[in-house]
């Protein structure tokens, strides 16, 4: 006897089949064409094979149901997966149907999703590529991002949040992204502008490309918008699962422990030759940061941002850390307006998601000038201080080479707060560099002196060999300890150990106010 499949299995078979079709063959080589992946295609690539499971793949917007049109999935495909098996939720914007234009049902989907992730304590992981609020659907595609912009707030330090623009994101639409805890862009296929380019041109009477406006490269280095950059989705998408790696899935758990069978007692004696005798002379400080770290993996947020401050996580005796470091190589490690905001949006970041900070400090102090006091180093640099003084995570920090004045102060001393701190022998705590100290304490001696330039050499040199160390700060009981460079490591996995139960607390209030 010959069975007869049920109908409505039958259309269920078809309504699918529509729907993985997106916009069309058409439309999907016009995409290939741009150097752009499917929506379908990014989230293949995304998760670990074969997990997504698909939800609302049949939902279409209320409008285009009364219009009587179809838009597959109205423009957006959902549901959720694994990343090196551990659970996600996924959004991916399918610019085949009405070029991913966001309505209602577009948004319904994704704040589904979202809804779903905050409850079971998953990141959320969002693909854009979108024209836009859908003009068609007027006021409701307005109400339709706020509803998103409503929930990423909500989410933001609860679970991770991580945005990957892979085609236009323009207008209000940039807002999400924004409030999301990283921005992925990919090379010539991605931009992200509040106004585009026919706008600036009649309000302004300026002619700009989008590129230039806000193509992956303006945003990683000039405006601090994206945090990661890579030249196609591919390589972007696999970036995606390796910050995944690093992450909690959300603000209850610690991230996981991966062990990279790097021995916790290695010791490097290269590190004891790091720092030059010559304070002016500098050293790249992603040597000591590549030596100590397992494996020497290092996963670098905004390295073309501001570079004068490194950012980024990595690992020590697997556990996942953040790692603040002053980079002397450029601007002499100072810290300028741009330098403090990333990092103390950093060092937040951390906070929330319960992982411990770890801060190699070689600073000279703020940037001077007036392009730095005008743009609010004041405001910005409290930013920092505010960030790491809050911070509850276990925090260490290591004092290379120099540590004056208020950026001392600010990136994570013993006063305010940090669990442990140690020095280096090279390091130099002051007030203040040894010329310019020489300058104020000296000056109305050595105007008098013979010979004023003998003078100021031998005042500075007494300076130098009373200041300009570790110890005195450590007789004071203000550093934990002076360890030889090569034992950096060691000593920071053990530190990290001790500290792994650290309780801390906040004093009771609805939230601070850091000065943004
Ligand atoms: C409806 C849209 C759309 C939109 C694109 N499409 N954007 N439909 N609403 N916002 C449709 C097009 O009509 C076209 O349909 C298909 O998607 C592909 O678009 P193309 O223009 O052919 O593609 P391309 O040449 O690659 O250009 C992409 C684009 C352009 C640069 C994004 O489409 C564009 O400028 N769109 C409008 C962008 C915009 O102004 N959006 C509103 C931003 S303000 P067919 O059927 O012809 O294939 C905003 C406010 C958010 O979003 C507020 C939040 C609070």
């Amino acid at each position: 006897m010959v069975e007869i499949m049920h109908s409505n299995i039958l259309e269920l078979y078809e309504l699918r089949e529509d729907a993985l079709e997106g916009g069309g063959q058409k439309r999907i080589d016009h995409q290939h064409k741009g150097g752009k992946l499917t929506a379908r295609e990014r989230i293949d690539l995304l998760l670990d094979e074969g997990s997504f499971e698909e939800l609302d793949i049949l939902k279409v917007g209320r409008n285009a149901v009364s219009a009587g049109e179809t838009y597959p999935g109205d423009g957006v495909i959902t549901g959720h997966g694994t990343i090196n098996g551990r659970e996600v939720f996924v959004f991916s914007q399918d610019f085949t149907v009405t070029g991913g234009s966001l309505g209602e049902g577009h948004s319904q989907k994704i704040c589904k999703i979202m809804d779903l992730a905050a409850k079971v304590g998953s990141p959320v992981i969002g693909l854009n590529d979108s024209g836009g609020a859908r003009i068609q659907e007027g006021v409701d595609a307005l109400a339709a991002y706020g509803e998103i912009f409503h929930r990423n707030v909500n989410a933001s330090g609860v679970i991770p949040q991580i945005s990957c623009i892979m085609g236009p994101c323009a207008g209000g639409a940039v807002y999400s992204p924004a409030i999301t805890d990283f921005i992925f862009m990919v090379e010539q296929t991605s931009y992200m502008f509040v106004t585009g380019p026919n706008v600036v041109k009649t309000v302004i009477h300026k002619e700009i490309t989008s590129e230039e406006l806000g193509g992956s490269q303006t945003h990683a280095s000039k405006s601090g918008v994206a945090q990661f950059v890579y030249p196609n989705d591919i390589l972007c998408l696999r970036a995606v699962r390796q910050l995944i790696s690093y992450l909690p899935s959300n603000n209850r758990q610690k991230a996981p422990i991966l062990d990279l069978n790097d021995p916790p007692e290695r010791t490097d004696p290269a590190l004891d030759y790091l720092v030059p005798s010559n304070p002016n002379q500098s050293y790249d400080m992603n040597v000591l940061i590549k030596s100590i770290l397992d494996g020497a993996e290092f996963l670098e947020v905004q390295p073309q941002y501001a570079p004068n401050i490194i950012c980024g996580l990595g690992r020590l005796g697997g556990q996942t850390i953040g790692l603040v470091a002053n980079q002397p190589a450029v601007l002499a490690g100072a810290l300028d307006n741009n330098a403090s905001a990333k990092g103390a949006r950093f060092v937040r970041f951390c906070d929330s998601f319960n992982i411990p900070l770890v801060c190699l400090v070689d600073v000279p102090g703020f940037m001077p000038g007036p392009e730095q006091e005008h743009g609010g180093i004041i405001r910005h640099g409290a930013k920092l201080l505010y960030a790491f003084t809050e911070a509850t995570v276990p925090r260490i920090t290591v004092i290379v080479r120099k540590a004056y004045g208020g950026a001392y102060i600010v990136m994570n001393s013993k006063h305010i707060h940090c669990d442990i701190n140690y020095a280096w022998p090279t390091a130099e705590i002051a007030v203040m560099g040894a010329r310019g100290a020489t300058e104020v304490i000296y000056r109305k001696e050595i105007k008098a002196a013979e010979n004023p330039e003998a003078l100021f050499n031998e005042k500075m040199e007494n300076y130098r060999k009373h200041f300009m160390n570790p110890f005195l700060a450590a007789k004071r009981g203000y550093i934990d300890d002076v360890i030889f460079p090569r034992d950096t490591r060691h000593r920071l996995i053990r530190t990290l150990q001790i500290l792994e139960n650290k309780k801390g607390g906040r004093p009771d209030r609805k939230h601070g106010n850091i000065p943004l």
